[in-house]
């Protein structure tokens, strides 16, 4: 292989640019050129200026940077015979005989489809906050959003204490917990809401009832984006119908859990990650998605990583119980 394509697609997550620096300067320790794709299959579809060659110095000053200087889309056409027929058009124009492509899910549905009917191989290095992949302990992005989320709950914490509130603070992670979870133990929330074990209203009713006898002066309740029709805010609102006097107040944090610096954490995982994915292409590997496990690099086929749930570890459930007494 002697020219490969990198690009990022789907949400951006922080430390994505620290795994495209790792991707360029491993394959042109191996004489391998570089070919970075812009704007994810959007890019690989239209062609053009979105295919850049890049170098060593291109990938300089941006370990630290958050986002992705490859930029990310959601790409309809992509999802498309005609789109994947293009996409392939432009790949052999460039001489692109593998990729690299950082992302989650709807990534390496993509990448696994392509290959299947045009057969360039692909692998995949995970990148997403969700840190919803099965074949990968972490993401790359989950450890700083899990820090930006516990830095929002500290703040919080501030002012739900100094008026004795209930606050729901929602954060983000699709239909999965993991952002909640960590989050929830991390920022010393007293109950989280997770997709993975829904309560009934009357579980929360009871306990919102009852917690005066708790003697708690104000409360942090996490709630995962994917928990609830109507996320945090349907909850706070069904509460302060069902319990005279309740009043509680609501936080999305929303997209700012996918920005900023990546931490020390996130750009060493994307770093291995990058020069993995990198060794595993030239190693004659494909459809495969490259992940850390106890500290391993391992590969998983793209189909597993898509289709097998990672579970939340049910121990930290209790562990919540606990702490929150
Ligand atoms: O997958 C990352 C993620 O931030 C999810 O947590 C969230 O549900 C979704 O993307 C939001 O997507 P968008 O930025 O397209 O609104």
């Amino acid at each position: 292989m002697k020219k490969i394509g990198v690009f990022t697609s789907g949400g951006d997550s922080p430390g994505m640019n620290a795994c495209v620096r790792a991707v360029v300067r491993t394959a042109i320790s191996n004489d391998v050129e570089v070919v970075g794709i812009m704007q994810g299959y959007k890019g690989m579809i239209e062609g053009g200026d979105n295919f850049t060659a890049l170098t060593s110095r291109s990938v300089g000053n941006i370990i630290q940077r958050g986002g992705t200087i490859l930029k990310s889309s959601r790409s309809k056409a992509f999802m498309t015979p005609v789109g994947r027929k293009m996409a392939y058009e432009n790949l052999v124009d460039q001489g692109i005989e593998g990729i690299v492509c950082i992302g989650g899910n709807g990534t390496f549905t993509g990448a696994e489809i392509f290959y299947n009917e045009y057969g360039i191989p692909s692998i995949g290095a995970p990148g997403t906050i969700d840190n919803d992949l099965y074949g990968t302990d972490l993401t790359i992005g989950f450890d700083t959003a899990i820090n930006t989320a516990v830095d929002a709950i500290d703040k919080i914490r501030d002012t739900a204490d100094s008026h004795g509130r209930v606050f729901f603070i929602e954060v983000m992670g699709r239909d999965a917990g993991f952002i909640a979870l960590a989050a929830t133990i991390a920022g010393g929330a007293e109950m989280v809401l997770l997709p993975e074990v829904k309560e009934e209203h009357t579980v929360l009713i009871d306990f919102f009832r009852s917690r005066n006898e708790t003697k708690k002066s104000f409360s942090i309740v996490v709630v995962a984006e994917g928990n609830f029709e109507g996320g945090a805010q349907a909850i706070s609102s069904m509460l302060n119908k069902e319990i005279p006097g309740f009043e509680s107040r609501v936080v999305i944090l929303g997209h700012i859990q996918r920005g900023g610096s990546p931490t020390a954490y996130d750009r060493v995982l994307a770093s291995k990650l990058g020069y993995g994915a990198v060794n595993a292409l030239l190693a004659g590997e494909k459809n495969k998605m490259v992940g850390l496990i106890d500290n391993k690099i391992r590969l998983t086929p793209f189909i597993d990583s898509i289709t097998m749930k990672k579970d939340l570890n049910a121990d930290m459930l209790k562990l919540i119980d606990i702490l929150n007494n």
